[in-house]
């Protein structure tokens, strides 16, 4: 057996969303999101399951905070929900909003585990949603406000926060696949949405810079995806192409080269029009720090099912899959080493989620033997530490989730948790996945 070990002070972390673990979704002044709205609304979600009380992390964030301590976690990214804060989007701070993060922060510290804040993690604000949502320009100024109020009340005690969770999954699958909140299917929506989210990166970057007392790196996280063609045939390379610069490209090169995709993509130009003011892409190229989100590739052909791109993702035989994705760690190697080559990052970078949902279960005492977790996490932090060995800077990797969770449209049904969560008791059991990635931030390293 042969032992891989990351470099020194390499960060081992795990991560949540707001909406997905905190339940109290109308409790102490807490304002209505598109997910509370959405949930609601039947048909939309697996079983007709909310996040309506969750894993209850709104009151049990103590003992959640403990539990990571225990397993050696000393890094936790997790989300502010904007409703929480400012219940309405804009005006009014809800005391008892910021309450809620100040204990939750405070806890954490008090376990040396240090705090990464998301600021939006898809639970946009109802009231905004109601004045046109992401596709409208007001909202990325509105969520610079935002910004500066979490930034001025919380600024202390972080040295990290990120603007946003997967830009892209919130303007496409929320607005042209309608599958997430606010449930539309609309290209244009979705583009504006796009172009709207990354403008308030930017605009929130500065609120940040300027409303901290002290330094905080300003970080986003991006799903990526890498594409391949389905076969060689040129159609079905244009199709790849295609898709490359409609998942990836939207996001990275407006971020780490100043330009967009979107702007040359014929199929695209008429339904975006003027969208880019004069100045926004400037903005927008301000980062810190870059997180990667990775579960999959996307195998891509010809075909005219998703209208305008002319593309649909097939799976290919053979392949392993979970209940979600097809299984492909070595996507993780191709997807580093592609960002370092394409774009040589000057930010930081860092895997931000990675893990694989298993219909887990307690065995007759009572462990949960999630082997197959182990496995998956096994391959894919080789193709981290392969990808650093060939010369990509990464500083961290944070597991997705800590605990199994709220997993969007598809309820209850995909435990993605280090930790067991029986969702009727609420009660917590770590998974042997648990138990061994607390040795692996021990060791720094693990046996292959
Ligand atoms: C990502 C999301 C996260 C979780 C995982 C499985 O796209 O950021 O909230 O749902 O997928």
């Amino acid at each position: 057996m042969s032992k891989i070990t990351f470099p020194e002070g390499f960060t081992w972390g795990i991560a949540s969303s707001s909406y997905q673990v905190e339940g109290a979704w109308n409790e102490d002044g807490k304002g209505i999101s598109i997910w509370d709205t959405f949930v609601h609304t039947p048909g939309k979600i697996v079983n007709d399951e909310t996040g309506d009380v969750s894993i209850d992390h709104y009151h049990r964030y103590k003992e959640d905070a403990a539990m990571m301590a225990e397993l050696n976690l000393r890094h936790y990214r997790f989300s502010t929900a904007w409703t929480r804060i400012l219940p309405t989007g804009t005006g009014p701070v809800n005391p008892k909003g910021l309450a809620f993060y100040d204990r939750l922060i405070d806890t954490l510290l008090k376990h040396k585990i240090e705090p990464y804040l998301c600021l939006f993690h898809w639970d946009l604000p109802q009231t905004l949603q109601d004045k046109g949502g992401w596709p409208n320009r007001e909202t990325a100024y509105a969520f610079a406000d935002y910004a500066r109020v979490v930034a001025k009340h919380f600024g202390d005690r972080l040295n990290v926060i990120f603007t946003h969770n997967e830009p892209w999954v919130a303007a496409f699958v929320g607005h042209f696949l309608g599958m997430h909140a606010p449930g539309t299917r609309d290209l244009g929506a979705a583009l504006r949405a796009a172009h709207h989210i990354l403008l308030s990166h930017g605009l929130a970057s500065e609120a940040i810079r300027a409303g901290a007392k002290k330094p905080i790196k300003v970080g986003i996280t991006l799903n990526l995806n890498p594409v391949y063609p389905a076969t060689e045939s040129k159609k079905d390379q244009e199709a790849a192409e295609r898709v490359d610069a409609i998942m990836n490209r939207i996001t990275l090169d407006p971020l780490l080269k100043g330009t967009t995709p979107i702007e040359e993509f014929k199929i695209v130009k008429p339904f975006i029009g003027s969208l880019i003011k004069p100045g926004d892409l400037e903005k927008i190229r301000s980062l810190d720090l870059l997180g990667v989100n990775y579960y999959s590739r996307a195998v891509i052909k010809h075909s005219a099912k998703v209208p305008v791109v002319n593309v649909e993702q097939v799976n290919p035989e053979g392949n392993e899959y979970s209940g979600m994705w097809e299984i492909f760690p070595k996507g993780l190697y191709a997807l580093l080493t592609r960002i370092q080559k394409d774009y040589a990052p000057l930010c930081e970078l860092m895997i931000t989620e990675n893990g694989i949902p298993v219909p887990d279960g307690l065995d007759f005492d009572g462990r949960v033997r999630d082997e197959r977790r182990i496995r998956y996490l096994k391959n894919h932090i080789y193709q981290v530490h392969r990808a650093i060995q060939d010369g990509v800077p990464l500083k961290a990797y944070f597991h997705w989730s800590f605990m199994d969770n709220f997993e969007w449209a598809l309820g209850y049904g995909q435990r993605f948790g280090l930790v067991y969560v029986d969702f009727k008791t609420q009660k917590r059991t770590v998974k042997d996945s648990g138990r061994w990635f607390a040795e692996v931030i021990r060791e720094n390293g693990f046996e292959l």
